[in-house]
């Protein structure tokens, strides 16, 4: 059999053919079609058949010699497939199907059916790590057409998968399902590790293996969608991947509102993952023409543990997704928990000395500043009415601004634009901008409701929340976007068709987050959403950091910032150093250095020589964050298998490190018994290691003249001596010749 490599298609084929180091490529034989989406250890080959059908034929390590993706299949013996588009590349409904479909459809003559047929492929080279791969499906009988996207990142081994729909048929097209990608998986057995959570309690791993029949992971929360349950998720092939060994595919959905992830387990054992936006309570009318594009599906595959999957995970996210994801951040004093909703400007005056006596570089007014006819005193009134409270800033925000910038810190403010209290002067001018079912009792979610952000009219009013604040205060340098309320009652007396409700709302928020964008792209933004509710990648591309939980108990932390770092780099996570916690405040600043770091405690009252660590914990900070926000992170020693916690982060070079390590379990004698395997370092290097964030008036149990070579520490370790009265210890690496 004669085949043929191609370079791409006819339109792309003359730039590409240039490019010798293509990574995806296509073959041609006979009338079928393989295309190869290569990446530095993997490749996602999909494949047409006779009849023009297109499958994932391989999805797994790269081969050396490409032909050999050929042969792959006649090494599976699963028995019979019934349908011949089990393992579809997108699988639609209605036809010879009989799985779990990617597209639902009722076709304008009523008709439920849908049969896809490749037609064309092209790849666009973006640079020299990433290409766009579009392939065109169409339907043999009707005039709809489906081109799937697959976004490579090479040296990241991260594909970015969705699809765009459209038709041209006599009518309105009814999509009741359209996923984002649908992935094809062939291991001996599959082991999930899924999150869910509550207020407070974000994060909660579970891991299990994959049986038979459909796992899904949901949400139908409107906004604030993470609360229950986060789309990201972890798949093991073969055994449930380790640290350091092991396959492992991370999913995640770059997407805020509804999502939906089934993981099909299929009679002949192949898994099946189909991810995108929920279409629960959700049909979208698609008109002749209109393009219904997904949000993406993000993926990566490692062959070598989760360790080096989150590291890829997180060069991508700061190189690709995240704003200033390289660059620097503020640390910060909030306000929040020292004051809640009782402060007046002479209170917050002297907060912004606190800031400056502590050393940070920026002061955050959270909520309770705004509103007057219903004062933001409580979490019961005012939300909506954004004007500053004359009683308690009677010379506004400018003025504190002015006063922050006075006294050599910057200003940063609290908003929540999408949301609204009963009682504001807001909902009594628009209660048609409110979502609520018109016939129905409201509910009510920490006392409020959710504005309705599909009307453009509300677009416009929270683009105007921002935008009255930032123009007006030039110098003011970070905000803090919250949003608490999830969706009851889910109905908009803008929109014509309701079922475009979900959809239209995300999209909304999009709209209104990119305008601010266009106008503001500098600006510091913390994603909040009663904590954790809405880290995602859509959002984070907004958004230069997330406030990981409202728990700052630094135990509770230690284990949920572990789990959000296997998904999300440190840089982007909030870290403050509260009351919450029985621990001193050495362990409660430790562990809030994991990432960027911040305060919210009151100041004058810290003892003494609570204040001067914290002082000088900052002007460390400020020494290692570089190595701690732009550095690869290792987790060394699990919370949840250890008595100890550790986790390492080490620089670009290799020359400077930082390790964190806590006691995790008070019981009598527990402690770092044995080293802590090191790794990532250089192993030629020598290191000598320094204990930083002492307690004044304590010692230190490390000898920093001990001189360690890269080989030691990751062959045998260190012992950190950690134990019931060391149950913080931070060390810095700095390689010496
Ligand atoms: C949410 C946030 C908190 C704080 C309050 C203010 O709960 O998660 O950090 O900003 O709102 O009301």
């Amino acid at each position: 059999m004669e085949s043929k490599f191609i370079i791409g298609n006819k339109r792309t084929g003359s730039l590409i053919k240039i490019i010798f180091f293509l990574l995806i490529c296509s073959r041609v034989s006979g009338q079928q079609t393989e295309i190869i989406i290569e990446t530095s250890s993997n490749a996602m080959v999909l494949a047409t058949n006779e009849k023009g059908e297109l499958s994932t034929s391989y999805f797994g390590k790269k081969l050396a010699n490409k032909t050999e993706y050929l042969k792959i299949a006649l090494q599976y013996k699963q028995g019979q497939e019934y349908t011949g588009v089990a393992g579809a590349a997108y699988t639609s409904a209605g036809a010879k199907n009989l799985l779990e479909p990617a597209i639902i459809v009722s076709h304008a003559d009523g008709n439920n059916s849908l049969d896809l047929r490749y037609v064309s492929h092209e790849i666009k080279v973006i640079d020299s790590n990433v290409q766009l791969l579009g392939v065109l499906l169409k339907d043999p009988v009707y005039d709809f057409n489906i081109t799937l996207f697959y976004k490579s990142y090479f040296n990241d081994d991260i594909i970015e998968q969705w699809s765009s729909i459209q038709h041209n048929e006599k009518g309105n097209v009814t999509l009741y399902k359209y996923a984002s990608a649908n992935l094809f998986l062939k291991a001996g057995s599959f082991w999930l590790t899924q999150y869910h959570g509550e207020w407070a309690k974000e994060m909660q791993p579970e891991e299990a293996r994959i049986t038979h029949g459909i796992k899904t992971l949901d949400s139908k929360l409107g906004t604030r969608t993470n609360l229950f349950q986060p789309s990201v998720f972890m798949v093991s092939l073969n055994s449930p991947a380790t640290e350091n060994s092991g396959t492992v595919l991370y999913g995640a959905l770059e997407y805020s509102g509804n999502f939906k992830t089934d993981l099909e387990l299929d009679y002949q054992n192949n898994l099946r993952i189909i991810s995108g936006i929920n279409n629960y309570a959700s049909p979208y009318t698609l008109k002749p023409g209109e393009a219904f594009t997904t949000p993406a599906f993000i993926h990566l595959l490692s062959n070598a543990g989760k360790g080096a999957a989150s590291r890829k995970m997180h060069r991508w996210a700061r190189n690709y997704v995240i704003p200033n994801g390289n660059g620097d951040r503020y640390t910060l004093l909030n306000n929040w928990e020292s004051t809640y909703f009782d402060f007046n400007e002479d209170k917050l005056k002297e907060l912004l000395k606190d800031a400056r006596k502590l050393g940070v570089d920026l002061f955050l007014l959270d909520d309770g500043w705004f509103a007057n006819k219903y004062p933001r005193n409580g979490d019961v009134s005012g939300l909506g009415d954004w004007e500053e409270n004359k009683a308690k800033l009677p010379n506004g925000i400018t003025s504190l601004v002015k006063e922050a910038t006075e006294n050599g810190v910057k200003f940063g403010i609290w908003v929540e634009p999408e949301m609204v209290n009963p009682k504001s002067e807001l909902y009594e001018k628009h209660p048609d901008w409110v979502i609520k079912q018109p016939k129905r009792e409201e509910h009510y979610f920490r006392n409020q409701l959710v504005l309705d952000l599909s009307n453009p009219k509300v677009q416009d009013f929270v683009f105007g929340v921002l935008d009255n604040i930032l123009s007006k205060n030039e110098d003011l340098a970070y905000i803090k976007w919250d949003c608490n309320a999830v969706i009851y009652n889910a109905y908009s007396s803008y929109l014509k068709n309701q079922s475009h409700f979900y959809i239209e709302y995300m999209r909304g928020l999009n709209r209104v987050l990119e305008k601010i964008r266009a106008k503001y792209p500098h600006v510091p933004m913390m994603l909040c959403s009663g904590g954790g509710g809405r880290v995602d990648y859509a959002a984070l591309r907004f958004f230069t950091e997330y406030w990981p939980s409202d728990n700052t108990d630094p135990l509770e932390r230690i284990f949920m910032q572990w789990e959000y770092s296997y998904f999300y780099p440190a840089i982007s996570s909030s870290n403050h150093v509260t009351d919450w916690g029985k621990q001193p405040i050495k362990y409660r600043t430790d562990v809030a250095m994991m990432g960027k770091l911040g305060f919210d405690i009151v100041v004058n009252k810290l003892s003494k020589e609570e204040l001067q660590f914290c002082q000088e914990a900052i002007k460390t900070y400020n020494t290692v964050k570089g190595i701690i926000w732009h550095g690869d992170q290792y987790r060394l020693s699990n919370p949840r298998m250890s008595s100890v916690a550790s986790m390492l982060y080490v620089n670009e070079s290799k020359t400077s490190a930082v390790m964190f390590n806590y006691l995790v379990n008070n019981r009598y004698g527990e402690g770092s018994k044995q080293p802590i395997l090191l790794s990532g370092l250089d192993r030629n290097a020598k290191y000598r290691i320094e204990e930083i964030n002492l307690f004044p008036g304590t010692k230190s149990s490390i000898d920093p003249e001990t001189v360690y070579s890269g080989d030691f520490l990751m062959t045998v370790g260190l012992n950190p001596v950690v134990n019931s009265s060391r149950n913080s210890v931070a060390l810095k690496l700095m390689s010496v010749n």
